[in-house]
Order: structure tokens, then C-alpha cells, then sequence
């Protein structure tokens, strides 16, 4: 049993590689340990997001969440601006940060290259807003991908740094959850061997994506001109219609393509149909349970409340006694 702390920025919907890759993991995670979820909107200011538009990402991502079996009896599941102690400890860690720790940092060097026309002081100080995230729950496991690496090393050094100047033994050194060694890789459709957001629209299947829509993006799928001569690897494309045949459909369906690709008589055109029906199978219950959630905005406040009190009392713990230790006294 231990506590464990993910964010999620409040960017789209969830496509099949997130939950594979992802959200299925925090549904085992919350039997087995003390989860605190969130939905970092304070992070997504760092790029300016229309006002009208927040409250709707945040909502996407919670339904989203709950679709996927994400219990808020059994984890603790908020939004990061229902949490102001969050910005306190933000302040007080921005005291013992340093600017040149935080310019070396990759992804503020990313921005300040993609994103010239906004580098904001939150942008800089986006690992100190991580970090708080994350020791505010004095949690010893986050669940992030590779990307997030060097912020947890950050948090790391800046929970130890507090420790050191006030000679306490108070922040434990979080590390990263380990996902276990066969973590899988659901491929794109456009012959990528990872199935992202990218600038190609129909590269991923999102579970909020419609049957037509679905079948619209199978059907495009990048493939090749056939298995004309069977020495020859399959290009990735197909192999990866293969792959996620190997998630979404059944042995019989699979052995059935593989047989007509080693006879060379296979037509891309009914596998991908077979492939598309069985991933619309697959999407349909978590739509429908989306579309019912996204439509109940009293369970959804009840959510939201119920996860901001329980994650109140945990971090404002963490603030009275961190108040304590910097010498902060009441008159
Ligand atoms: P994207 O690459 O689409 O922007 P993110 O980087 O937001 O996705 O990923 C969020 C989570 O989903 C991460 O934990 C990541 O490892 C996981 N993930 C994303 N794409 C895949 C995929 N194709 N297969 C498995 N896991 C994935
Ligand atoms: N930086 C994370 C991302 O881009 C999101 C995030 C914010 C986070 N605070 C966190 C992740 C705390 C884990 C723990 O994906």
C-alpha cells in the first residue's frame, strides 16, 4: 500500500493507446494503493486556454476517467484547482528553486523554442507546480511515461533540498511507478509503431469516436500494395492492422488473415472492415457509459466534491505542518 500521485492535463480525449498504455494501470493501481488522481488545469494555463473552453477539457477528462473505471470511492479523484493549498506549496517550493536548474530543464527548452510568443514564469516554473503536485501528498509513486522523467528527478531534488535546509526528514523521494516490463504499445494507423495525437488526424481511435467515424479511420489506414513476395517483411503498416487485430479481434479472426496473407490472396479492404467492427465493439460500452456521465452533471459535482475534500485533508496536513517547519507561527 502506497501513495501514489498522477496528473493528467486537461488536453482531448483518450485514444486507445491511453488506455491501454495508461488508464487501465490506474484502474489496478487504485485496489492496491492510496491514488490520488487529478486533472491539472492550473498546469494547462501554462499555454493559455480559452475561458470558455476549460471547464469543458476538465469535464471531458473526468467523464472520460469514470468511463474507464476509474472509482472515485477507491482512488481520489480531483480537479488541481479545487486544491489551493496546491498554489501554496507552489509558492513556498519556489523559494529554494533555482532559475538555472529550472532553464536547463528539456521540456521549458522545447517551449521556449515551440511556444516563442508565450514563455510565461509558468512555463518555468512548471516542475516546482509538479513537484507540489506530487509531495503534497508526501506520495512515494507516480505513474508517468518516459517524457516525465527529468520533472520527477526535480521533485526529487527539490523535496530533498527542503529536507536539507530546515535538517527535517519530511518529503519522501518519489520515484516513478514501474508499469511492469510488458507494457504495451497499441501502433497508429498511419504506420507508426505508437498510436498518438499527432498532426495526423485519422492516426489514432478515440474512445469518444463514433462507429463512422471509426470505420472512416480504419479504412484509411496506411498499408501496402500486398504480400507479393512473402521473403519480404511486411511493411509496418500492416503489420501494425495485425497488431491491433491481435487486441481487438478474436483468435479465429486473426488466424483467418494471417492464413489469407500466407496464400497472398489477403485483401486489406475486409480486414480492415473485420478490424473496424471488432474495435467499434470494443469502444461502444465506454461511449455509452461517457455519454451518460457527460449528461449527469449532479453525480459529476458529487465526484468533484467528494475528491476535493479528500484531497484537502491530505494536503492541508502537508501545508500546516511544511508552515511549521519553515518557522511560519501564529500570533
Ligand atoms: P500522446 O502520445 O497521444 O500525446 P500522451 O503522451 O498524452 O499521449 O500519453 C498519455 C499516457 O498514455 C502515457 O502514459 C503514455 O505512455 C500512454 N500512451 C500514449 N500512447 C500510447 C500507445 N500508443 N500505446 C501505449 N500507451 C500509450
Ligand atoms: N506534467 C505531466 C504531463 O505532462 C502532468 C502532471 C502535472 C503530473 N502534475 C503531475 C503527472 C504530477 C504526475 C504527477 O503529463
Amino acid at each position: 500500500m502506497e501513495i501514489v500521485v498522477s496528473g493528467i492535463r486537461p488536453t482531448g480525449n483518450l485514444h486507445l493507446g491511453n488506455y491501454f498504455g495508461a488508464l487501465k494501470s490506474f484502474v489496478k493501481m487504485q485496489e492496491e494503493n492510496q491514488c490520488y488522481f487529478f486533472i491539472a488545469d492550473y498546469h494547462s494555463l501554462t499555454t493559455h486556454p480559452i475561458p470558455a473552453d476549460l471547464h469543458g477539457n476538465v469535464k471531458t477528462v473526468l467523464v472520460e476517467f469514470l468511463a474507464c473505471g476509474l472509482d472515485p470511492e477507491k482512488a481520489t479523484l480531483y480537479i488541481q484547482s479545487d486544491l489551493p493549498e496546491t498554489a501554496e506549496l507552489y509558492l513556498l517550493l519556489n523559494m529554494n528553486a533555482y532559475i538555472g536548474e529550472l532553464e536547463r530543464c528539456t521540456s521549458f527548452k522545447e517551449k521556449i523554442r515551440t511556444q516563442t510568443d508565450n514563455v510565461n514564469a509558468g512555463l518555468l516554473t512548471y516542475p516546482t507546480l509538479m513537484a507540489a503536485d506530487i509531495i503534497i501528498h508526501r506520495a512515494a509513486r507516480v505513474p508517468v511515461g518516459k517524457d516525465q522523467e527529468q520533472h520527477l528527478e526535480m521533485t526529487r531534488t527539490f523535496a530533498n533540498r527542503f529536507n536539507r535546509l530546515y535538517k527535517v526528514n519530511y518529503f519522501p523521494e518519489p520515484v516513478a511507478y514501474n508499469f511492469g516490463e510488458n507494457l504495451v504499445k497499441i501502433p497508429g494507423l498511419d504506420g507508426n509503431l505508437k498510436m498518438s495525437k499527432s498532426d495526423n488526424e485519422n492516426s489514432a481511435i478515440y474512445l469518444a469516436d463514433s462507429a463512422e467515424v471509426i470505420r472512416k479511420k480504419v479504412m484509411r489506414a496506411v498499408t501496402d500494395s500486398g504480400p507479393a513476395d512473402q521473403n519480404k517483411p511486411r511493411s509496418q503498416g500492416v503489420q501494425n492492422l495485425f497488431d491491433l487485430m491481435s487486441y481487438f479481434s478474436s483468435g479465429e479472426t486473426l488466424n483467418f488473415f494471417e492464413d489469407v496473407y500466407a496464400a497472398g490472396s489477403i485483401r486489406y479492404g475486409d480486414m480492415k472492415k473485420q478490424l473496424a467492427e471488432d474495435i467499434i465493439r470494443f469502444t461502444l460500452p465506454f461511449r455509452e457509459k461517457m455519454e451518460a456521465l457527460a449528461a449527469d452533471e449532479t453525480y459529476l459535482r458529487k465526484v468533484a466534491k467528494m475528491g476535493a475534500e479528500k484531497a484537502r485533508e491530505s494536503a492541508s496536513k502537508t501545508v500546516r505542518e511544511v508552515r511549521e517547519i519553515i518557522g511560519f507561527r501564529q500570533f
